[in-house]
């Protein structure tokens, strides 16, 4: 599952994919202002070249932020996530920033799993940062530290 860097022609697939795995999808302008943001993202497809996931990350001095993760509800499970998250680990080493910083919704205990399971602590908690179905919904705050990366090399 090589990554591709996501372009506009893309936007139509993973708006659908988007759609049917957030309970509060970004929209088509989300996803065009980012690109125009020069936001880094990037698609995995299989070998049929159907996009299975995607992830938008931002660049910001000597962080990088991650914006946006998702993997196709029938693929899901299946370690793509995973990934993904390798590939976002990656560049971010070859970029020499020393931290991923994310937002996650204090419900989604699947992906706060991912993280934690790849090195990501909990840092804080946003209060009523996520609109919700009822109301507002927190958001839990993680980083990767990659100082230490950086240093040993
Ligand atoms: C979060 C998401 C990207 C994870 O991708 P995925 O391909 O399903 O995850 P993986 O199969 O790579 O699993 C990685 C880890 O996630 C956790 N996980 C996966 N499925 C899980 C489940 N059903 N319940 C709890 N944890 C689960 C596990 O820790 C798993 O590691 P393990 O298999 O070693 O136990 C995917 O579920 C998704 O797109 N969700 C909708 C969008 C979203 O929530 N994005 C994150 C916003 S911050």
């Amino acid at each position: 599952m090589t990554p591709q860097v996501l372009q506009h022609q893309h936007l139509a697939e993973i708006l659908a994919i988007e759609q049917a795995a957030n309970a509060f999808p970004w929209s088509l302008k989300n996803f065009e202002d980012s690109l125009r943001a020069n936001h880094q993202a990037w698609i995995f497809s299989d070998k049929d070249s159907k996009i299975i996931g995607y992830v938008f990350t931002q660049h910001v001095v000597d962080e990088i932020h991650l914006l946006n993760i998702c993997v196709r509800t029938d693929f899901q499970g299946n370690g793509y996530g995973r990934k993904i998250l390798d590939h976002v680990i990656s560049f971010s080493e070859q970029q020499s920033a020393a931290v991923i910083l994310l937002e996650v919704r204090s419900s989604n205990l699947r992906a706060q799993q991912l993280y934690l399971q790849n090195g990501f602590n909990e840092m804080s908690v946003r209060k009523g940062y996520y609109p919700a179905a009822q109301g507002r919904e927190d958001a839990v705050l993680m980083a990767k530290d990659l100082a230490l990366f950086s240093f040993a090399i």
